[in-house]
């Protein structure tokens, strides 16, 4: 005769206890002799004992409390099978629910026409409000300091305009070597616009000589040897190559201490690691939500402005419209009033149509935490790097920091040879990861949607490899 269980996870740290209450099931007997309590056990990070066994990845997958949201999500298919889909780093899967929010502005569009502004189910003109409770919880902000708007290179540019204020003196901007092209582009032409020239004004902190990673005390370094003309410095929160993930609030406060203003651009880390944005004294950041936010091929970009800013209403900006007083823009007067928070930097009405699956994917937000996103995802690439070191018939070397402070999702593989044949390999055996010149294959299990299955799919399509 069945059983009904309730399935509770317990997590044994040094100091305490945690048991917190995961879901109930119907169990036949047998399988509720060996899976209730063990399970839930294997959720102790610092625990675990990874294996090879198959056993084990099951296991996992059963004592996940995010198991479920995999459902939440279209899974690519390859040759009618469910992909191994390791590429939430480029653009995240499609939530399921995107397509009901989709359908519905399409239905308000054509039953309402322009009324549709103020009488569709969720108004237009409100539309990006409804992003800032979410993306405020995500980013570590209040909800005054973050807006959805535009596109992350847009972003960066019109954000690095309001901060970025050179003077005879001061005029520098530090950036990570090996940003990606948009923002070495993005700075390269901003300081051209002030007449400068980028070889004067840029300075590029790289890995030091034979290694992948950018030392912290190198940051810091450069930093105090260029502090008397420091203007900004602007870098990613996750280098998108090698995974690396930055010392965000170290490197804000010694930036700030020096007199420069501090930013990031986040799209490797929002949605992947934990921000605490406000706490830590940034002052801008912008982001992508295609990525670990899984809001569709480019969707709409957010930013965060730090309240000390934000309510500063002169401060310059370009502005438009939308980021004019709410009360007073239909007046349609002379003399731009801004709105005393991050909104002031919104230049057009919100794009509905790419916030669409912006929303369908907060909503999945909403419901988890990024603490517990973060201890899955401990999990995965602890049992992802686990695996690779299992892995002795090819040469590659794992350029992500192993340390789990130093990274999110993503692992970097720099192969040493035949980099590009085993990419193609993967792909034939329904793998969907990514590559990037001249021989990294990048790979990102995604706690959302990812499984430990897919880990140990990607293990023994590699173990078979010639
Ligand atoms: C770190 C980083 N910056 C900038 C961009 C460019 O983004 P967009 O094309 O949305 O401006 C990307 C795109 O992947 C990125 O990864």
């Amino acid at each position: 005769m069945p059983f009904i269980v309730c399935k509770f996870a317990i997590k044994i740290y040094s100091d305490e206890i945690i048991v917190s209450f995961v879901n109930i099931v119907i169990e036949t007997p047998e399988l509720f002799n060996s899976k209730w309590i063990f399970v839930p056990l294997r959720l102790m990070p610092n625990k675990i004992q990874f294996t090879t066994s198959p056993h084990f990845a099951r296991e996992m997958d059963d004592g996940d409390v995010l198991n479920k949201y995999r459902s939440y999500f279209h899974i690519p298919k390859i040759k009618g099978k469910a992909a191994v889909y390791l590429c939430g780093n480029s653009l995240g899967l499609q939530p399921k629910k995107a397509k009901e929010y989709i359908n519905q502005e399409l239905s308000d569009w054509a039953q309402y026409g322009v009324e549709g502004h103020f009488e569709a189910k969720m108004p237009w003109f409100s539309y990006h409000h409804f992003f800032t409770k979410s993306l405020a919880k995500i980013v570590g902000a209040k909800a005054t300091e973050v807006v959805a708007m535009n596109t992350l290179t847009v972003n960066l540019q019109l954000l690095m305009l309001t901060f970025y204020k050179p003077t005879a003196k001061r005029f520098k901007i530090i950036l990570e070597a090996g940003a990606f092209p948009s923002d070495m582009y993005a700075v390269e032409t901003l300081v051209k616009h002030f007449g400068l020239k980028p070889k004067d004004a840029i300075v590029e902190i790289a890995p030091r000589k034979g290694e992948y990673i950018i030392r912290h005390e190198d940051i810091l370094a450069a930093i105090t040897a260029n502090k008397s003309s420091l203007a900004m410095l602007m870098m990613g929160g996750v280098n998108y190559y090698t995974g690396q993930l930055f010392d965000m609030k170290a490197i804000t406060t010694a930036a700030q201490k020096v007199g420069a203003k501090v930013g990031f651009d986040l799209a490797h880390a929002v949605g992947n690691v934990p921000l605490e944005l406000n706490k830590w004294n940034v002052d801008f950041a912008c982001w992508c939500s295609y990525k670990y936010l899984n809001s569709g091929p480019g969707a709409v970009g957010g930013v965060f402005i730090h309240e000390k800013h934000a309510t500063n209403k002169k401060l310059n900006r370009l502005a438009g419209w939308w980021g004019h007083n709410e009360k007073t823009r239909f007046k349609m007067e002379k003399g731009f009033d801004p709105m005393p928070n991050a909104q002031a930097w919104q230049m057009s009405n919100a794009p509905v149509m790419n916030m669409v699956s912006h929303r369908a994917s907060l909503d999945i937000f909403d419901e988890v935490s990024m603490k517990m996103l973060r201890e899955k995802s401990e999990l995965l690439t602890g049992y992802a790097l686990f695996l690779l070191g299992e892995i002795k018939h090819l040469q590659f070397e794992i350029i992500t920091p192993t340390p789990f402070e130093q990274r999110g999702c993503q692992i970097s593989m720099l192969f040493k040879n035949r980099g590009k044949e085993v990419f193609t390999q993967l792909q034939k055996n329904g793998v969907i990861a990514d590559w990037r010149e001249p021989n990294v294959i990048r790979i990102a299990p995604v706690p959302l949607y990812n499984s430990f299955q897919d880990i140990l799919d990607l293990f023994d399509i590699l173990s078979n490899m010639k």
